[in-house]
């Protein structure tokens, strides 16, 4: 039988920091629009020029790669006992429009990276190793988030929904990805579903995408629990008409009824008294959208979280309440007020962290237990294995803008810490 043990000197473990960078800029010329800001969506030609990136990367590494289908990328390490529950790592590479190129990206190649950074060391995994690319963590195109993860966990509700689901093209989800090389003759997302126990547990690494570990010079974050993530869509009715000829008493603008919502959206949240509770308008359209026609339709996206699942749904019941109030007193249709996500948080396992932790110890490393605010496809993860979070620095906080930056020094970090965290959780 095969020997094998956790890298005895962390001084074994180095990273090709070089390669690493040159790998992170050339996954972001993969982009719709021009660099620094990163557009990667889910299933365009550059989605998929970016994943046969990866998937080469993963070959490179001697990963045996395998592709569900809605496009999840599995790349396998086997242990030397193969038969057991496997332990996982890995993020996604899709890129919301003008965001950055280290969201996502650092827990892929980072990964990636990883698994190089072990075999270069002489360690063989017991339980085998896997990296993860998850589909579509962003929710830009479907309107649902950590597609690829949820469905991974098991969501019937979601295998379902993706049978008739259309972008704002009206470009079917089947379509799309078939398109991309995936769903070839089944139309039944079930296939992806992975059984409970699939993985022993799973790690990602990822920017915190907060400003904590800069301002307190401090390398990396140890997630001990993922905020609850909601998402709302809403559509209000009115009756439109001449912005000159219709007269102020005689209006019902569909307009001013989001305009008002979203201000209730801002009320409620901070009604909550805690810091920890967050909502946000990030999409808001009227129709016909004429400077000279009174909107006769609008439609509003909101994102709630709080890392208090109950605060949270609270929020989203006055945010209904205030909704049918403003569509009663504007006299506009309420035509739709669908629930698109309302997950629970999640925890972070202890054995995830105590490895995390003696990883980071090991390596001579600050660190710091935090949550994320951010959700991630470990929220995911967390329903099918134990699950933990490793971030690392970046600048300002700053993410889901160009500006994002991440140094390759704190990125090397986290790639050291992941790789022995995977090495020791693989032998457990
Ligand atoms: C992930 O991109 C999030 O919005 O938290
Ligand atoms: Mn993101
Ligand atoms: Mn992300
Ligand atoms: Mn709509």
């Amino acid at each position: 039988e095969p020997h094998s043990s956790v890298p005895s000197s962390t001084s074994s473990l180095s990273v090709d920091a070089q390669s690493l960078q040159k790998q992170i800029d050339e996954l972001s010329s993969f982009s719709d629009t021009p660099a620094p800001s990163v557009t990667r969506v889910l299933y365009t030609e550059k989605d998929v020029l970016a994943r046969r990136y990866v998937k080469n990367l993963m070959g490179l590494a001697g990963l045996s790669v395998r592709e569900d289908a809605v496009g999840n990328i599995f790349g396998r390490w086997d242990g030397h006992e193969p038969e057991l529950a496997a332990v996982a790592t890995g993020s996604h590479i899709d890129a919301i429009p003008y965001s950055g190129k280290y969201d996502g990206v650092v827990g892929v190649l980072g990964a990636i990276e990883a698994i190089n950074v072990l075999k270069r060391s002489g360690f063989k995994p017991r339980r085998s190793l896997e990296v993860i690319l998850f589909t579509s963590e962003e929710p830009t195109r479907y309107g649902i988030s950590c597609l690829g993860s949820r469905l991974l966990a098991g969501s019937e509700s979601l295998a379902k929904a993706l049978k008739t689901t259309t972008d704002s093209q009206n470009i079917s989800f089947l379509e799309t990805a078939k398109s991309a090389g995936y769903a070839k003759d089944e139309d039944d997302l079930s296939s992806v579903f992975l059984k409970k126990g699939t993985y022993s547990a799973f790690v990602e690494l990822h920017i915190e995408q907060g400003p904590i570990l800069e301002e307190e010079g401090i390398s990396i974050g140890i997630v001990t629990a993922i905020a609850a993530p909601a998402s709302l869509k809403v559509e209000f009715e009115g009756n439109g008409g001449h912005a000159g000829a219709v007269l102020m008493p005689n209006r019902n603008d569909a307009g001013l009824a989001a305009a008002e919502l979203a201000l209730a959206v801002e009320k409620h949240v901070l009604e909550s008294g805690s810091i920890d509770t967050v909502g946000t308008v990030g999409i808001l359209e009227l129709h016909p959208g004429a400077i000279n026609s009174i909107p006769s339709k609008s439609h509003l996206e909101i994102d709630t979280r709080d890392i208090d699942e109950n605060r949270r749904n609270q929020v989203i019941d006055k945010i209904h309440q205030s909704a049918i109030r403003i569509s009663k007193t504007r006299g506009v249709k309420l035509s739709e007020f669908h629930i698109v996500n309302q997950d629970p948080p999640a925890l972070s396992a202890e054995v995830v962290i105590k490895a995390m932790e003696t990883a980071t110890r090991e390596l001579n490393l600050t660190s710091k237990l935090m949550i994320s605010r951010a959700y991630h496809d470990s929220l995911f993860m967390a329903r099918l294995s134990s699950m933990g979070m490793i971030f690392i620095p970046c600048y300002k906080g700053y993410s889901h803008k160009p500006e994002e930056f991440a140094s390759i020094q704190d990125i090397s970090n986290g790639v050291k810490v992941l790789a022995l965290t995977l090495a020791k959780l693989s032998l457990q």
